[in-house]
């Protein structure tokens, strides 16, 4: 069995986006998908890009910036075997999931931050761009505050293994130097081997202190769709908050939950096609 699955942010969406976020998200799987004899690591960043690349979305071109007006991004890829690459408060790279790759790859590091993450990322090739090319205007004032956030993939290939990646332009008006739950192994995305994964989007100060991500993979011997509600259900009686997650299980099975009012994802395995969300 093989799949990707795919989400692109939490939140409430206005009307006139739901169409072009659902576009978005079955497209990047269609991406992913094309990707896959590649392998999951690279169907899940494949994703990611498309993703980074798509004015649809927060992360990579049309992030949020912070009340400085400085776009600061996080991403973070991972897989099976327990190899991580990820960065946070990365400026100026027109691709943060490039930079958590090189990371991964590269850096004998698990983590980087800041001017250190941006100047590794450029000695690896990854491409620099401006602040202002980070950011529409217009896909701001489309968007509004009530959008979040962040795009995460699953990919689960032919040999049976599993990678994540994920990407975030963080929330609306942050504070400078904020960071969300996406760098964070665990919290916005994670792996078991032999038994699946998931990526989470919405409040990373919300996600974080649940481990919303681990918790979801705990919960896989409920089945995906039980146990991505069930960690959305443990969230909320233990901190509130505002979150959707996506799980896949090694069989390639794929389940979600949301409590916000939309969740645009979408998954296609050897099973068939599906998603919704908004
Ligand atoms: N989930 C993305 C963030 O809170 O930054």
């Amino acid at each position: 069995m093989v799949g990707i699955a795919v989400n692109g942010g939490a939140g409430r969406y206005p009307e006139a986006l739901r169409a072009d976020a659902i576009r978005g998200v079955r497209r990047a799987c269609e991406v992913g998908w094309d990707a896959l004899e590649m392998g999951a690591l690279e169907a899940a960043v494949s994703v990611v890009r498309f993703l980074e690349s798509d004015p649809n979305f927060n992360a990579g071109r049309c992030s949020f910036p912070n009340v400085d007006g400085t776009v600061e991004m996080d991403a973070m890829v991972m897989t099976d075997d327990l190899r991580l690459g990820a960065v946070a408060a990365l400026r100026e790279v027109r691709h943060p999931i490039d930079a958590a790759l090189a990371v991964l790859l590269h850096s004998g590091n698990t983590f980087l931050v800041g001017d250190g993450a941006r100047r590794f990322a450029l000695e690896h090739g990854v491409e620099p761009c401006s602040n202002d090319e980070l950011v529409s205007r217009e896909q701001l004032a489309r968007w509004g505050l009530d959008v979040d956030d962040t795009v995460g993939t699953i990919a689960l290939d032919r040999g049976g293994r599993m990678a994540v990646a994920l990407s975030s332009g963080g929330t609306p008006r942050k504070r400078p130097g904020r960071v969300g739950d996406v760098p964070l192994a665990g919290s916005s995305g994670y792996i078991v081997k032999g038994s699946g994964a998931a990526v989470c989007t919405g409040v990373g100060e919300d996600i974080m202190r649940v481990l919303l991500a681990s918790r979801a993979v705990a919960h896989l011997g409920d089945g995906p769709e039980a146990a991505a509600r069930r960690a959305i259900a443990e969230m909320v009686e233990l901190v509130g908050g505002r979150a959707g997650v996506v799980v896949m299980d090694v069989e390639g099975r794929v389940g979600a939950g949301f409590n916000t009012g939309q969740m645009p994802w979408a998954f296609i395995t050897d099973a068939g096609e599906g998603g919704g969300g908004a």
